[in-house]
Protein backbone atom coordinates (compact mmCIF):
# COMPACT_ATOMS: atom_id res chain seq x y z
CA UNK A 1 0.00 0.00 0.00
CA UNK A 2 1.36 3.39 -0.50
CA UNK A 3 2.29 5.74 2.10
CA UNK A 4 3.22 9.04 2.99
CA UNK A 5 4.20 10.32 5.88
CA UNK A 6 3.47 13.51 7.55
CA UNK A 7 6.17 15.52 9.59
CA UNK A 8 4.43 17.42 12.29
CA UNK A 9 6.18 20.29 13.19
CA UNK A 10 3.84 22.07 15.22
CA UNK A 11 1.55 23.44 13.00
CA UNK A 12 -1.90 23.70 13.17
CA UNK A 13 -3.08 21.82 10.03
CA UNK A 14 -1.31 19.00 10.27
CA UNK A 15 -4.20 16.34 11.03
CA UNK A 16 -6.06 18.13 8.06
CA UNK A 17 -2.60 17.36 5.74
CA UNK A 18 -3.31 13.70 6.82
CA UNK A 19 -6.86 13.57 5.99
CA UNK A 20 -6.66 15.26 2.62
CA UNK A 21 -4.10 12.87 1.27
CA UNK A 22 -6.16 9.90 2.96
CA UNK A 23 -9.20 11.48 1.34
CA UNK A 24 -7.30 10.92 -2.15
CA UNK A 25 -6.92 7.23 -1.29
CA UNK A 26 -3.77 7.37 0.08
CA UNK A 27 -2.77 5.90 3.51
CA UNK A 28 -1.03 8.67 5.70
CA UNK A 29 0.46 8.77 9.30
CA UNK A 30 1.58 11.43 11.27
CA UNK A 31 5.22 11.53 12.82
CA UNK A 32 7.16 13.94 14.65
CA UNK A 33 9.20 16.60 12.59
CA UNK A 34 12.51 15.68 14.65
CA UNK A 35 12.04 12.16 13.34
CA UNK A 36 15.80 10.84 11.95
CA UNK A 37 16.89 10.08 8.35
CA UNK A 38 17.14 6.37 9.50
CA UNK A 39 14.02 6.34 11.30
CA UNK A 40 11.92 7.73 8.19
CA UNK A 41 13.78 5.63 5.92
CA UNK A 42 12.61 2.61 7.79
CA UNK A 43 8.89 3.74 7.48
CA UNK A 44 9.62 3.21 4.05
CA UNK A 45 7.10 5.95 2.47
CA UNK A 46 6.92 7.09 -0.77
CA UNK A 47 6.34 10.61 0.10
CA UNK A 48 6.79 13.05 3.03
CA UNK A 49 4.82 16.37 3.81
CA UNK A 50 6.54 18.56 6.14
CA UNK A 51 4.17 20.81 7.57
CA UNK A 52 3.85 24.29 8.94
CA UNK A 53 4.51 25.51 12.74
CA UNK A 54 5.28 28.52 14.50
CA UNK A 55 8.95 29.05 14.61
CA UNK A 56 11.20 30.45 12.90
CA UNK A 57 13.94 28.01 11.26
CA UNK A 58 17.20 30.10 12.46
CA UNK A 59 15.78 31.39 16.15
CA UNK A 60 17.40 29.35 18.53
CA UNK A 61 15.19 26.67 20.06
CA UNK A 62 13.96 26.20 16.66
CA UNK A 63 12.49 22.39 16.31
CA UNK A 64 15.63 19.94 15.17
CA UNK A 65 15.62 18.87 11.64
CA UNK A 66 17.77 15.87 10.88
CA UNK A 67 18.73 17.35 7.21
CA UNK A 68 19.80 13.67 5.99
CA UNK A 69 15.79 13.53 5.12
CA UNK A 70 16.74 15.86 2.27
CA UNK A 71 19.05 13.36 0.37
CA UNK A 72 17.03 9.98 0.81
CA UNK A 73 15.80 10.56 -2.63
CA UNK A 74 12.20 10.72 -1.37
CA UNK A 75 9.96 13.16 -2.75
CA UNK A 76 9.16 15.66 -0.45
CA UNK A 77 6.70 18.51 -0.12
CA UNK A 78 7.09 21.66 2.47
CA UNK A 79 4.19 23.46 3.14
CA UNK A 80 4.74 26.93 4.77
CA UNK A 81 7.48 26.41 7.45
CA UNK A 82 7.94 23.16 5.68
CA UNK A 83 8.98 24.98 3.00
CA UNK A 84 11.45 27.15 4.56
CA UNK A 85 12.84 24.06 6.33
CA UNK A 86 13.66 23.06 2.73
CA UNK A 87 15.27 25.66 1.53
CA UNK A 88 17.14 26.66 4.93
CA UNK A 89 18.83 23.18 5.17
CA UNK A 90 19.34 23.05 1.20
CA UNK A 91 21.50 26.13 1.69
CA UNK A 92 18.81 29.09 0.90
CA UNK A 93 18.31 32.10 3.17
CA UNK A 94 14.97 32.59 5.47
CA UNK A 95 14.07 36.01 6.58
CA UNK A 96 11.34 38.03 8.05
CA UNK A 97 9.04 39.04 5.40
CA UNK A 98 8.82 43.23 5.08
CA UNK A 99 4.86 42.54 4.95
CA UNK A 100 3.25 39.64 7.08
CA UNK A 101 0.61 37.85 4.76
CA UNK A 102 -2.14 36.25 6.77
CA UNK A 103 -5.28 35.45 4.71
CA UNK A 104 -6.30 34.68 1.38
CA UNK A 105 -4.28 36.62 -1.14
CA UNK A 106 -3.81 35.67 -5.16
CA UNK A 107 -0.91 33.87 -6.22
CA UNK A 108 0.36 32.95 -9.46
CA UNK A 109 1.44 29.56 -9.25
CA UNK A 110 2.67 27.45 -12.51
CA UNK A 111 1.07 30.35 -14.78
CA UNK A 112 -2.38 30.29 -13.46
CA UNK A 113 -3.91 32.62 -10.68
CA UNK A 114 -5.41 31.35 -7.60
CA UNK A 115 -6.61 32.37 -4.14
CA UNK A 116 -4.32 30.94 -2.01
CA UNK A 117 -4.30 31.12 1.83
CA UNK A 118 -1.36 32.31 3.23
CA UNK A 119 -0.17 32.56 7.03
CA UNK A 120 3.73 33.62 7.46
CA UNK A 121 5.72 36.11 8.75
CA UNK A 122 9.29 34.78 7.42
CA UNK A 123 10.01 33.91 4.23
CA UNK A 124 12.37 32.70 1.53
CA UNK A 125 14.70 35.44 0.45
CA UNK A 126 16.97 33.17 -2.18
CA UNK A 127 17.01 29.71 -3.04
CA UNK A 128 19.41 27.54 -3.15
CA UNK A 129 21.17 25.88 -6.50
CA UNK A 130 18.79 23.79 -8.85
CA UNK A 131 15.52 25.15 -6.92
CA UNK A 132 13.27 27.25 -9.48
CA UNK A 133 10.66 28.93 -8.49
CA UNK A 134 6.88 28.03 -9.52
CA UNK A 135 4.64 30.44 -7.49
CA UNK A 136 4.66 34.03 -6.31
CA UNK A 137 2.03 36.59 -4.55
CA UNK A 138 2.81 40.32 -4.39
CA UNK A 139 4.73 40.38 -0.77
CA UNK A 140 6.34 36.93 -1.84
CA UNK A 141 8.31 36.58 -4.51
CA UNK A 142 9.11 32.84 -3.49
CA UNK A 143 5.78 31.49 -2.50
CA UNK A 144 6.36 28.01 -4.38
CA UNK A 145 9.41 26.53 -5.53
CA UNK A 146 10.52 22.84 -6.75
CA UNK A 147 13.70 21.04 -7.40
CA UNK A 148 12.75 18.18 -9.47
CA UNK A 149 16.37 16.16 -9.70
CA UNK A 150 16.16 16.07 -6.03
CA UNK A 151 12.61 15.85 -5.90
CA UNK A 152 11.97 18.60 -3.40
CA UNK A 153 8.82 20.73 -3.47
CA UNK A 154 7.54 23.73 -1.64
CA UNK A 155 4.66 25.79 -1.30
CA UNK A 156 4.31 29.08 1.49
CA UNK A 157 0.59 28.82 1.26
CA UNK A 158 -1.61 26.25 2.59
CA UNK A 159 -3.07 23.70 -0.21
CA UNK A 160 -4.61 21.51 2.69
CA UNK A 161 -7.32 24.49 3.27
CA UNK A 162 -10.30 24.92 1.75
CA UNK A 163 -9.55 28.38 1.33
CA UNK A 164 -6.95 27.33 -1.48
CA UNK A 165 -8.51 27.35 -4.49
CA UNK A 166 -6.88 23.97 -6.18
CA UNK A 167 -5.67 22.90 -3.17
CA UNK A 168 -6.22 19.32 -3.35
CA UNK A 169 -5.36 19.50 -6.90
CA UNK A 170 -1.64 20.54 -5.85
CA UNK A 171 -1.56 17.64 -2.94
CA UNK A 172 -3.02 14.86 -5.80
CA UNK A 173 0.02 15.99 -7.85
CA UNK A 174 2.10 15.35 -5.87
CA UNK A 175 1.08 12.26 -4.56
CA UNK A 176 0.32 10.87 -7.93
CA UNK A 177 2.79 12.27 -10.06
CA UNK A 178 5.81 13.16 -8.02
CA UNK A 179 5.72 10.22 -5.73
CA UNK A 180 4.05 8.01 -8.15
CA UNK A 181 1.74 7.09 -5.43
CA UNK A 182 -1.57 4.72 -5.88
CA UNK A 183 -4.94 5.42 -4.58
CA UNK A 184 -4.99 2.46 -2.68
CA UNK A 185 -6.19 2.84 0.90
CA UNK A 186 -9.93 2.18 1.13
CA UNK A 187 -12.12 1.56 4.71
CA UNK A 188 -13.46 -1.79 3.59
CA UNK A 189 -9.95 -3.27 3.52
CA UNK A 190 -9.48 -1.13 7.12
CA UNK A 191 -12.65 -3.07 7.92
CA UNK A 192 -11.35 -6.73 6.95
CA UNK A 193 -7.15 -5.75 7.95
CA UNK A 194 -9.01 -4.76 11.96
CA UNK A 195 -10.93 -7.59 12.30
CA UNK A 196 -7.75 -9.85 11.72
CA UNK A 197 -5.70 -8.05 13.95
CA UNK A 198 -8.24 -7.87 16.23
CA UNK A 199 -8.64 -11.86 15.87
CA UNK A 200 -4.93 -12.56 16.32
CA UNK A 201 -4.56 -10.39 19.34
CA UNK A 202 -7.28 -11.58 21.36
CA UNK A 203 -7.58 -15.23 20.31
CA UNK A 204 -10.70 -17.02 22.26
CA UNK A 205 -10.30 -15.05 24.97
CA UNK A 206 -13.29 -12.25 25.94
CA UNK A 207 -13.04 -8.52 25.56
CA UNK A 208 -14.98 -6.28 27.75
CA UNK A 209 -16.35 -2.51 26.04
CA UNK A 210 -17.20 0.32 28.30
CA UNK A 211 -20.05 1.59 25.92
CA UNK A 212 -20.76 5.38 25.98
CA UNK A 213 -23.31 5.57 23.08
CA UNK A 214 -20.63 8.19 21.58
CA UNK A 215 -19.72 7.75 17.68
CA UNK A 216 -16.54 6.13 18.97
CA UNK A 217 -17.57 3.35 21.65
CA UNK A 218 -20.24 2.55 19.10
CA UNK A 219 -18.40 1.84 15.94
CA UNK A 220 -16.08 0.09 18.11
CA UNK A 221 -18.83 -2.11 19.29
CA UNK A 222 -19.87 -2.68 15.36
CA UNK A 223 -16.68 -3.77 14.81
CA UNK A 224 -16.08 -6.44 17.69
CA UNK A 225 -19.48 -7.85 16.89
CA UNK A 226 -18.02 -8.65 13.09
CA UNK A 227 -14.89 -9.96 14.59
CA UNK A 228 -15.56 -11.62 17.35
CA UNK A 229 -18.89 -12.53 17.64
CA UNK A 230 -19.80 -13.82 20.73
CA UNK A 231 -16.86 -12.71 22.44
CA UNK A 232 -17.51 -9.20 23.16
CA UNK A 233 -18.93 -7.82 26.27
CA UNK A 234 -20.29 -4.13 26.41
CA UNK A 235 -21.57 -2.52 29.00
CA UNK A 236 -23.77 0.54 28.77
CA UNK A 237 -24.54 2.34 31.85
CA UNK A 238 -27.09 4.69 31.56
CA UNK A 239 -26.73 7.32 33.90
CA UNK A 240 -29.98 8.48 33.25
CA UNK A 241 -28.66 11.91 32.30
CA UNK A 242 -28.70 10.99 28.50
CA UNK A 243 -30.83 13.09 25.71
CA UNK A 244 -35.07 11.91 25.47
CA UNK A 245 -35.10 8.44 24.63
CA UNK A 246 -31.11 7.72 23.74
CA UNK A 247 -30.82 5.01 26.30
CA UNK A 248 -33.58 2.97 24.78
CA UNK A 249 -32.19 3.71 21.47
CA UNK A 250 -28.58 2.29 22.16
CA UNK A 251 -30.09 -0.48 23.15
CA UNK A 252 -32.31 -1.17 20.46
CA UNK A 253 -29.34 -1.01 18.10
CA UNK A 254 -26.90 -3.30 20.10
CA UNK A 255 -29.42 -5.94 21.53
CA UNK A 256 -29.60 -6.61 17.90
CA UNK A 257 -25.59 -7.18 17.59
CA UNK A 258 -23.59 -10.44 17.90
CA UNK A 259 -22.62 -9.07 21.45
CA UNK A 260 -23.16 -9.61 24.45
CA UNK A 261 -24.90 -6.08 25.95
CA UNK A 262 -25.62 -5.14 29.43
CA UNK A 263 -27.68 -2.18 30.09
CA UNK A 264 -27.41 -0.94 33.72
CA UNK A 265 -30.07 1.29 34.10
CA UNK A 266 -28.47 3.41 37.64
CA UNK A 267 -30.63 6.60 36.59
CA UNK A 268 -32.35 6.40 40.35
CA UNK A 269 -28.72 5.91 41.80
CA UNK A 270 -27.46 9.00 40.27
CA UNK A 271 -29.90 11.17 40.73
CA UNK A 272 -30.20 10.73 44.61
CA UNK A 273 -26.53 10.86 44.79
CA UNK A 274 -26.99 14.19 42.95
CA UNK A 275 -29.66 15.65 45.29
CA UNK A 276 -29.12 18.40 46.54
CA UNK A 277 -26.02 19.05 44.37
CA UNK A 278 -25.51 22.38 42.75
CA UNK A 279 -21.76 22.92 42.28
CA UNK A 280 -20.83 22.01 38.75
CA UNK A 281 -17.14 20.42 39.81
CA UNK A 282 -18.85 18.67 42.36
CA UNK A 283 -21.48 17.33 39.93
CA UNK A 284 -19.13 15.85 37.52
CA UNK A 285 -16.97 14.54 40.21
CA UNK A 286 -20.21 12.21 41.48
CA UNK A 287 -20.89 11.38 38.25
CA UNK A 288 -17.23 10.01 37.37
CA UNK A 289 -16.88 8.16 40.28
CA UNK A 290 -20.78 6.52 40.56
CA UNK A 291 -19.67 5.92 36.67
CA UNK A 292 -16.84 4.22 37.70
CA UNK A 293 -18.52 1.98 40.67
CA UNK A 294 -21.73 0.62 38.45
CA UNK A 295 -19.22 -0.43 35.63
CA UNK A 296 -17.05 -2.19 38.34
CA UNK A 297 -20.37 -3.86 39.86
CA UNK A 298 -21.23 -5.01 36.23
CA UNK A 299 -18.30 -6.32 35.35
CA UNK A 300 -17.87 -7.88 38.55
CA UNK A 301 -16.70 -11.83 38.28
CA UNK A 302 -16.68 -11.72 34.41
CA UNK A 303 -13.75 -13.08 33.11
CA UNK A 304 -13.05 -10.50 30.06
CA UNK A 305 -9.12 -10.74 29.44
CA UNK A 306 -9.09 -7.64 27.12
CA UNK A 307 -10.15 -4.06 27.51
CA UNK A 308 -11.26 -2.03 23.66
CA UNK A 309 -11.44 1.17 24.11
CA UNK A 310 -12.74 3.67 21.27
CA UNK A 311 -9.30 5.95 20.99
CA UNK A 312 -9.12 7.15 17.79
CA UNK A 313 -6.25 8.45 15.58
CA UNK A 314 -6.42 12.40 16.64
CA UNK A 315 -5.92 10.77 20.63
CA UNK A 316 -3.33 9.01 20.01
CA UNK A 317 -1.68 12.05 18.11
CA UNK A 318 -2.47 14.51 21.00
CA UNK A 319 -1.28 12.30 24.02
CA UNK A 320 1.79 11.83 22.16
CA UNK A 321 1.28 7.77 22.51
CA UNK A 322 1.80 4.79 19.89
CA UNK A 323 -1.79 2.88 20.01
CA UNK A 324 0.83 -0.21 19.72
CA UNK A 325 2.30 0.27 23.31
CA UNK A 326 1.45 -3.39 24.48
CA UNK A 327 1.26 -2.46 28.43
CA UNK A 328 -1.94 -2.79 29.92
CA UNK A 329 -2.07 0.79 31.08
CA UNK A 330 -5.42 1.91 31.08
CA UNK A 331 -6.42 5.29 29.36
CA UNK A 332 -9.23 6.85 31.49
CA UNK A 333 -11.84 7.11 28.88
CA UNK A 334 -13.32 10.41 28.34
CA UNK A 335 -16.24 9.25 27.22
CA UNK A 336 -17.39 7.92 29.85
CA UNK A 337 -16.24 9.48 32.34
CA UNK A 338 -13.28 7.49 33.16
CA UNK A 339 -12.66 3.39 33.81
CA UNK A 340 -10.65 2.89 36.47
CA UNK A 341 -7.11 2.02 36.12
CA UNK A 342 -6.63 -0.72 38.80
CA UNK A 343 -9.01 -3.10 36.82
CA UNK A 344 -6.89 -5.67 35.41
CA UNK A 345 -6.90 -6.76 31.84
CA UNK A 346 -4.07 -8.63 29.85
CA UNK A 347 -4.15 -5.45 27.57
CA UNK A 348 -6.15 -3.28 25.66
CA UNK A 349 -7.42 -3.39 21.82
CA UNK A 350 -7.80 -0.02 20.15
CA UNK A 351 -9.55 -0.94 16.78
CA UNK A 352 -10.02 2.67 15.70
CA UNK A 353 -6.50 4.33 16.85
CA UNK A 354 -5.41 4.94 13.62
CA UNK A 355 -8.28 6.60 12.20
CA UNK A 356 -9.45 9.99 11.78
CA UNK A 357 -13.12 10.97 12.79
CA UNK A 358 -15.00 11.56 9.35
CA UNK A 359 -13.24 7.94 9.02
CA UNK A 360 -14.26 6.52 12.14
CA UNK A 361 -18.18 7.56 11.33
CA UNK A 362 -17.81 6.16 7.44
CA UNK A 363 -16.10 2.81 9.33
CA UNK A 364 -19.78 3.00 11.14
CA UNK A 365 -22.03 3.34 8.60
CA UNK A 366 -20.20 0.48 6.39
CA UNK A 367 -20.92 -1.48 9.87
CA UNK A 368 -24.72 -0.96 9.58
CA UNK A 369 -25.20 1.62 12.28
CA UNK A 370 -27.93 4.07 11.48
CA UNK A 371 -27.13 7.73 11.02
CA UNK A 372 -28.09 9.80 13.80
CA UNK A 373 -26.00 7.71 15.41
CA UNK A 374 -22.71 7.90 13.32
CA UNK A 375 -23.15 11.49 12.96
CA UNK A 376 -23.99 12.73 16.27
CA UNK A 377 -22.62 15.55 17.78
CA UNK A 378 -20.40 15.59 20.82
CA UNK A 379 -22.19 15.16 24.14
CA UNK A 380 -20.66 15.42 27.38
CA UNK A 381 -19.71 12.59 29.79
CA UNK A 382 -21.86 14.02 32.61
CA UNK A 383 -24.60 14.17 30.13
CA UNK A 384 -27.83 16.75 30.98
CA UNK A 385 -26.30 17.08 34.42
CA UNK A 386 -23.70 20.03 33.57
CA UNK A 387 -27.03 21.73 31.57
CA UNK A 388 -29.18 21.78 34.17
CA UNK A 389 -28.17 25.11 36.49
CA UNK A 390 -28.80 24.37 39.81
CA UNK A 391 -30.26 21.05 41.79
CA UNK A 392 -30.79 18.32 39.64
CA UNK A 393 -34.33 16.48 39.98
CA UNK A 394 -36.30 13.94 38.19
CA UNK A 395 -39.12 16.83 37.32
CA UNK A 396 -36.44 19.31 35.77
CA UNK A 397 -34.48 16.20 34.11
CA UNK A 398 -37.71 15.75 32.26
CA UNK A 399 -38.66 19.54 31.42
CA UNK A 400 -34.60 19.70 29.77
CA UNK A 401 -34.96 16.26 27.86
CA UNK A 402 -38.32 17.56 25.94
CA UNK A 403 -37.23 21.19 25.58
CA UNK A 404 -33.94 19.80 24.38
CA UNK A 405 -35.63 17.47 22.09
CA UNK A 406 -38.17 20.30 20.39
CA UNK A 407 -34.85 22.48 19.88
CA UNK A 408 -32.64 19.58 18.36
CA UNK A 409 -35.56 18.36 16.25
CA UNK A 410 -35.84 21.85 14.34
CA UNK A 411 -32.10 22.71 13.79
CA UNK A 412 -32.42 18.64 12.75
CA UNK A 413 -34.36 20.14 10.26
CA UNK A 414 -32.16 22.26 8.60
CA UNK A 415 -29.73 21.19 5.22
CA UNK A 416 -26.45 19.64 6.61
CA UNK A 417 -24.52 22.60 5.68
CA UNK A 418 -26.67 24.96 7.48
CA UNK A 419 -26.26 22.59 11.08
CA UNK A 420 -24.00 24.39 13.81
CA UNK A 421 -21.37 21.46 15.32
CA UNK A 422 -23.26 21.49 18.42
CA UNK A 423 -26.39 22.89 19.27
CA UNK A 424 -28.45 21.98 22.81
CA UNK A 425 -31.10 23.66 25.86
CA UNK A 426 -29.42 24.74 29.01
CA UNK A 427 -32.26 25.03 31.95
CA UNK A 428 -30.82 27.84 34.06
CA UNK A 429 -31.90 28.01 37.74
CA UNK A 430 -33.60 31.67 36.86
CA UNK A 431 -37.57 32.31 36.97
CA UNK A 432 -39.14 34.71 35.27
CA UNK A 433 -43.09 36.80 35.50
CA UNK A 434 -44.79 36.16 32.77
CA UNK A 435 -49.36 35.45 31.89
CA UNK A 436 -50.30 32.20 30.92
CA UNK A 437 -54.42 33.08 29.71
CA UNK A 438 -55.28 35.13 33.03
CA UNK A 439 -53.28 33.82 35.45
CA UNK A 440 -49.72 35.32 36.37
CA UNK A 441 -47.04 32.46 35.71
CA UNK A 442 -43.23 31.72 37.15
CA UNK A 443 -41.11 29.98 34.81
CA UNK A 444 -38.01 28.57 34.88
CA UNK A 445 -35.72 30.53 31.87
CA UNK A 446 -34.42 27.95 29.14
CA UNK A 447 -31.58 29.12 27.10
CA UNK A 448 -30.64 27.98 23.60
CA UNK A 449 -27.23 27.32 22.30
CA UNK A 450 -25.75 26.70 18.94
CA UNK A 451 -21.75 26.90 18.03
CA UNK A 452 -20.05 26.23 14.68
CA UNK A 453 -16.31 24.77 15.46
CA UNK A 454 -13.75 22.57 14.14
CA UNK A 455 -12.09 21.46 17.39
CA UNK A 456 -14.31 22.47 19.70
CA UNK A 457 -11.41 24.28 21.78
CA UNK A 458 -12.70 27.87 20.53
CA UNK A 459 -16.45 28.18 18.54
CA UNK A 460 -18.34 30.82 17.41
CA UNK A 461 -21.78 30.99 18.48
CA UNK A 462 -24.00 30.07 15.52
CA UNK A 463 -26.18 33.05 14.05
CA UNK A 464 -29.56 31.11 13.47
CA UNK A 465 -32.36 32.96 11.98
CA UNK A 466 -35.18 34.72 14.30
CA UNK A 467 -37.84 32.62 12.59
CA UNK A 468 -36.47 29.21 13.40
CA UNK A 469 -35.64 30.35 16.74
CA UNK A 470 -39.45 32.40 17.24
CA UNK A 471 -40.78 29.05 16.13
CA UNK A 472 -38.59 26.78 18.99
CA UNK A 473 -39.56 29.62 21.57
CA UNK A 474 -42.96 29.16 21.23
CA UNK A 475 -43.37 25.45 20.54
CA UNK A 476 -41.55 25.04 23.99
CA UNK A 477 -43.62 27.43 25.33
CA UNK A 478 -46.96 25.99 24.80
CA UNK A 479 -46.07 22.28 25.38
CA UNK A 480 -43.68 23.44 28.42
CA UNK A 481 -45.71 25.00 30.94
CA UNK A 482 -42.49 25.35 33.31
CA UNK A 483 -40.67 27.35 30.72
CA UNK A 484 -41.07 30.99 30.99
CA UNK A 485 -38.86 32.26 28.84
CA UNK A 486 -36.66 31.35 26.15
CA UNK A 487 -33.29 32.77 25.41
CA UNK A 488 -30.64 32.43 22.86
CA UNK A 489 -26.95 32.65 24.44
CA UNK A 490 -24.74 34.56 21.50
CA UNK A 491 -21.14 34.84 23.11
CA UNK A 492 -17.87 33.09 21.60
CA UNK A 493 -15.35 30.74 23.02
CA UNK A 494 -13.28 32.15 24.35
CA UNK A 495 -14.46 34.00 26.95
CA UNK A 496 -17.62 31.59 27.46
CA UNK A 497 -17.36 27.23 27.04
CA UNK A 498 -19.16 25.72 24.67
CA UNK A 499 -21.14 24.24 27.85
CA UNK A 500 -22.58 26.16 30.90
CA UNK A 501 -21.12 24.16 33.51
P1 LIG B 1 -16.41 23.27 26.84
O1 LIG B 1 -17.65 23.42 27.63
O2 LIG B 1 -15.20 22.97 27.67
O3 LIG B 1 -16.64 21.98 25.92
O4 LIG B 1 -16.17 24.41 25.90
C1 LIG B 1 -15.84 21.59 24.83
C2 LIG B 1 -16.41 20.31 24.26
O5 LIG B 1 -16.24 19.24 25.20
C3 LIG B 1 -17.50 18.71 25.60
N1 LIG B 1 -17.42 18.43 27.03
C4 LIG B 1 -17.19 17.21 27.56
N2 LIG B 1 -17.05 16.01 26.98
N3 LIG B 1 -16.82 15.00 29.10
C5 LIG B 1 -16.85 14.90 27.75
O6 LIG B 1 -16.73 13.78 27.21
C6 LIG B 1 -16.98 16.17 29.78
O7 LIG B 1 -16.95 16.22 30.99
C7 LIG B 1 -17.17 17.34 28.95
N4 LIG B 1 -17.35 18.65 29.22
C8 LIG B 1 -17.49 19.30 28.04
C9 LIG B 1 -18.52 19.76 25.23
O8 LIG B 1 -19.81 19.19 24.99
C10 LIG B 1 -17.90 20.37 23.99
O9 LIG B 1 -18.17 19.60 22.85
Amino acid sequence: MSRIVVLDFGGQYKELIARRVRGLSVYSEIHPGRISAAALADLRPDGVILTGGPNSVYAEGAQSFDRGLLTLGIPILGICYGMQLIAYYSGGTVQPAEKSEFGVFNCTYKGNTIQALMSHGDRVFSLPEGFEITGFTENCPVAAYENRAKKLYGVQFHPETAHTERGTEIIADFLFNVCGCKADYDLDDVIETQCAEIRRKVGSSNVLLGLSGGVDSSVCAALLAKAIPGQARCVFVDHGLMRLDEGDQIEAIFSKRELDFTRVNAGERFLSRLAGVTDPETKRKIIGEEFVRTFEAANHGEAASYLAQGTIYPDVIESGKSSTGGAATIKSHHNVGGIPDDIDFDGIVEPLAGLFKDEVRALGRKLGLPDYLVERQPFPGPGLAIRIIGEITKERLDILQKADYIYRSAVDALPFSERPSQYFAVLTDMRAVGVTGDDRSYGYVLALRAVYTDDFMTCRYAPLSHELLAEVSAKITNELREIGRVVYDITDKPPATIEWE
